[in-house]
This record gives structure tokens, C-alpha cells and sequence, in this order.
């Protein structure tokens, strides 16, 4: 193949930059992942200059097959990177310039600023919709992991598992493990819509805003911009070519579905340790300890939730580059690239990931019921059933803590204290105390109340996303 030269030079350049600057600028060892987009975007530009005139239907033509040629060698890695053409855009330009006369005109009416800004929007928008099956996929994982929390009690009407619910790490009320999982399911699908969202600002094409002012060639953007799927052009040549406010957006709603991954993480690490003992990860997706021969680890949970930590930091740096750049296209806007591509790879191998651990997770049946069945738990419960015999609610509260305390200072539990000493604490209190202090009773006094966890809510939600994520 002929040596390539640089392209970007004019000739008012006597030599070349210096070694290190070269070594320090390019940008072509991280941005040949826009390979696909630069040149989809190439093609398009170049069957409009056809379209307007400006090449001919045969300088078109070839330059389309050079591009395609060019696309195969790169997918598979038959293609050499120079470093000393930069970037992306230089390196594919200059092989198609030695393999196409007409390549010389390719650039007409485009610059590296337009044409960086296209290329950007295009693979966000590409890697959007990878990022949405990855959500889809967490979302099944968890949605046929609370199919598995359905249980068949002899004695029981409950039919979904029971775990207490917390609140500052403390055991606040029974809810259904179900439940529970199907909250990081709507977690999800907040990321989803907020991909859907970003996806929506970025697809505007910038092509044709050139460097900063247009052109004086009689370019025609909306042809572009629909051979590009963009559903419009941007309004303003300046905003075009200096906004990277899409890939802010990227970076924020990886990070946010970063942590919403974090936090699943942080349940999975405390239910699986011996203490709360309510899940096992199978050996698929936790690892041993080089010294301790009994430890299993939930590394991978651990991992993920590391990782929500560069998320964060890609997105502070993004904003970082961003903060205080005059107009329009600034070199630093080049430190756009590797955040985001971090963010993607992160993000993508992380969801993918946690869905097979999800799949290897399961609940410990006896564990769970044991620590639900501690019947303080219903004392908010207990409290309601006063206030159904028109006790006000703050009176409610201080005589079931009364209660709790009598059980405490007598060393039993909540359900074993004598019908006499119920009613010494509040007259109301009769026999259906008992009742009350039951976790498939407390279930069901919540199965008519939206987004609770009785067990018929939950049942319907989990209709409703299993019809979802068909
Ligand atoms: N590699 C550059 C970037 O990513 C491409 C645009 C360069 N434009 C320029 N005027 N130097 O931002």
C-alpha cells in the first residue's frame, strides 16, 4: 500500500509538528471506534455533493466503493492506523485518497468540526440502542428472578417469599422479595426512558454547519441529514459544531444507571453475607479467597459497584471540558472521546454482566421467612388497627411502642404477650391482635393498595412487565 501523507497541513506549514506533539494530539488510537460512523457519514456527504452537482455520478460512485472497501479492511483488522494522520477522519481519507482520484473532493464543504460532531452524534445514537437491550436484559433477569421467589407453603396462603423491608439498614416492615426486585426494575426503566430521551436530542445533524459558517457551496442538508436517519438539522452553525451536550447527557444517565447498578450491587453484597444469609450467588459469579478456604465473595457484585465510580468521574470530566470553552470547536473538545467510550464499555459489560449474575442468584426460603417472621415488624400494622377503632394515629404509634417495650423488658415476643396484658396497654385491644401480627395477613391488607406489596399488586405488576419485555 502507498505510504500515506498527512492531509491536514496547508501549505502556508513549513514542517511538520514534533515528534512528541504528534505522539501527544492524536486522537486515532481511541477514535477509530467512530470508523463506522465516519464513514456513513463520508458516503452520505458524498452522494449529496452528486445530488448538487459538485462530484460526478461516477466520482461518487467510486468514492462510495473506496469507503466500503476501506469499511470491510477495518472490520476485519486488515486496516493500518497511521498515529501520524491523527485521527480518524485523516486516516481514512488519506487511504481512500490513494486508492480514488476523486477522494480530493470528498472534503468539499465539510470540515473535521462538522464532520467530528456527525460522527460523535451518530455513534451515541448507535450505542444508545445497545445500552437499551443491555437495560432490557437486567430488567427479564430480575423480572424471572421474582418468578422464582413463588412459593408453595403447606400451612400458608402466601405465595410470593416474604423478607423484611428496611429503612436505615433497620428491619421497618415485611414486603415481598418480589417486591423488592421489581423496584430496581422501575430504576431501570427511568435509565431506559432517559436514554430514549438523550437519544432524541442527538439525533440532529450537524452536517453542513462546516467549521463554524456554513459554506458558500450549494450543499443540501436536509438530503444528509435523512440519509443519515437525523430527524432534522440543527438551526445554528456555532451550536453545531461546538455542542456536546448530548454526550453530557450520555454521561449523566451512565452514571445514574451506575448507581441504580451500585445500589442492586450493595443488596446483593449484604444479602449474601452470612449474617442476613437471604440469597446465594452461585459459584459462577463469585470467587474464592486465596487465603481463607471457607469464603465465597460477591466480587462481581463488588465490581460492579467499583465501577459506578468511574461513571461518576467520566462524567465530571466531560463537564470539566466542557465548562468555560469559548466558540465553537475547541481541541479539547477531543477529550470528549475516551469518557464516553469508558462510560459505554462500562456501562454495556456491567448490565450484561449483573444479568448473569441475577440469573445465578437465588433466595434462601427458610432464611427469609425466619427473619420475617419477627413480629415487630407489624407494629405499624397494629398501630393502623387502632386507628380503625378511631384511636388518632400519634396515640396509636406511642401505645404499640408501649407494647414493644412491655415484650422486650419480659423477654418474649410481640405475639406472645397474654390477652390481659394487651388490653392493660389500650382497652381496644382484643383477641384480633394476633391477626394482626401476621406477615400473609399484613400482605393482604395492602392487596387493594397500588404500588404496595400485597401479593395481588404484585402479581399484576409483574403481569404487567412480563407482557412489557415480551
Ligand atoms: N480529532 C478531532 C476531535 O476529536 C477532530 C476534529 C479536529 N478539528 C480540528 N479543527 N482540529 O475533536
Amino acid at each position: 500500500m502507498a505510504t500515506r501523507k498527512p492531509i491536514s497541513r496547508s501549505g502556508r506549514f513549513q514542517t511538520g509538528p514534533s515528534e512528541e506533539v504528534r505522539a501527544y494530539s492524536e486522537s486515532v488510537s481511541f477514535d477509530w471506534r467512530l470508523y463506522r460512523q465516519d464513514i456513513a457519514g463520508s458516503i452520505a456527504h458524498a452522494s449529496m455533493l452528486a445530488k448538487v452537482g459538485i462530484l460526478t455520478r461516477r466520482e461518487r460512485d467510486q468514492i462510495i466503493e473506496g469507503l466500503k472497501q476501506i469499511e470491510t479492511e477495518i472490520t476485519e483488522g486488515r486496516f493500518t492506523w497511521e498515529p501520524d494522520l491523527e485521527d480518524v477522519h485523516m486516516n481514512i481519507e488519506a487511504a481512500l485518497t490513494t486508492r480514488v482520484p476523486a477522494a480530493a473532493k470528498l472534503h468539499t464543504a465539510r470540515s473535521r468540526n462538522d464532520q467530528v460532531a456527525t460522527d460523535m452524534r451518530l455513534w451515541v445514537r448507535d450505542e444508545i440502542r445497545l445500552v437499551q437491550t443491555r437495560i432490557r436484559g437486567l430488567q427479564r433477569a430480575l423480572i424471572s428472578l421474582a418468578e422464582r421467589t413463588r412459593m408453595h407453603l403447606p400451612h400458608s396462603e402466601l405465595r410470593f417469599l416474604p423478607i423484611p423491608g428496611y429503612t436505615h439498614l433497620q428491619r421497618a416492615q415485611p414486603i415481598l422479595a418480589a417486591h423488592h426486585l421489581l423496584a430496581y426494575v422501575e430504576m431501570l426503566e427511568r435509565d431506559f426512558d432517559r436514554f430514549v430521551d438523550c437519544s432524541q436530542r442527538a439525533n440532529v445533524s450537524p452536517l453542513g454547519a462546516g467549521a463554524i459558517a456554513g459554506t458558500t457551496l450549494p450543499i443540501n442538508r436536509s438530503f444528509t441529514a435523512k440519509a443519515l436517519g437525523f430527524h432534522s438539522v440543527s438551526n445554528n452553525s456555532i451550536d453545531a459544531v461546538s455542542d456536546r451536550d448530548f454526550i453530557a447527557e450520555f454521561l449523566f444517565s451512565a452514571a445514574l444507571s451506575g448507581i441504580h447498578l451500585s445500589r442492586l450491587a450493595e443488596d446483593l453484597v449484604i444479602w449474601s453475607t452470612v449474617e442476613f444469609g437471604y440469597i446465594t450467588i452461585n459459584d459462577t459469579h463469585t470467587t474464592g479467597s486465596s487465603l481463607m478456604p471457607q469464603k465465597k465473595n460477591p466480587d462481581i457484585a463488588e465490581l460492579g459497584r467499583g465501577k459506578s465510580g468511574r461513571l461518576l468521574g467520566n462524567l465530571m470530566s466531560a463537564l470539566a471540558t466542557l465548562k468555560g470553552l469559548p466558540m465553537t470547536y475547541n481541541r479539547d473538545l477531543q477529550e470528549d472521546k475516551e469518557p464516553l467510550f469508558d462510560s459505554a464499555d462500562t456501562l454495556t459489560s456491567t448490565l450484561s454482566v449483573f444479568a448473569g449474575m441475577i440469573d445465578a442468584t437465588n433466595f434462601n426460603q427458610e432464611k427469609c421467612l425466619t427473619a420475617v417472621s419477627d413480629p415487630t415488624l407489624l407494629s405499624t400494622d397494629l398501630a393502623d388497627h387502632l386507628v380503625r377503632k378511631g384511636v388518632p394515629f400519634r396515640e396509636a404509634h406511642h401505645v404499640v411502642g408501649e407494647a414493644v417495650k412491655l415484650a422486650e423488658q419480659k423477654g418474649r415476643k410481640l405475639d406472645e404477650l397474654q390477652p390481659s396484658e394487651w388490653h392493660h396497654i389500650h382497652p381496644l385491644f382484643g383477641a384480633e391482635v394476633t391477626k394482626c401480627l401476621n406477615v400473609h395477613e399484613a400482605l393482604c391488607a395492602r392487596d387493594n393498595l397500588p404500588g404496595s406489596p400485597g401479593q395481588k399488586q404484585v402479581e399484576k405488576q409483574l403481569a404487567f412487565w412480563k407482557k412489557k419485555l415480551r
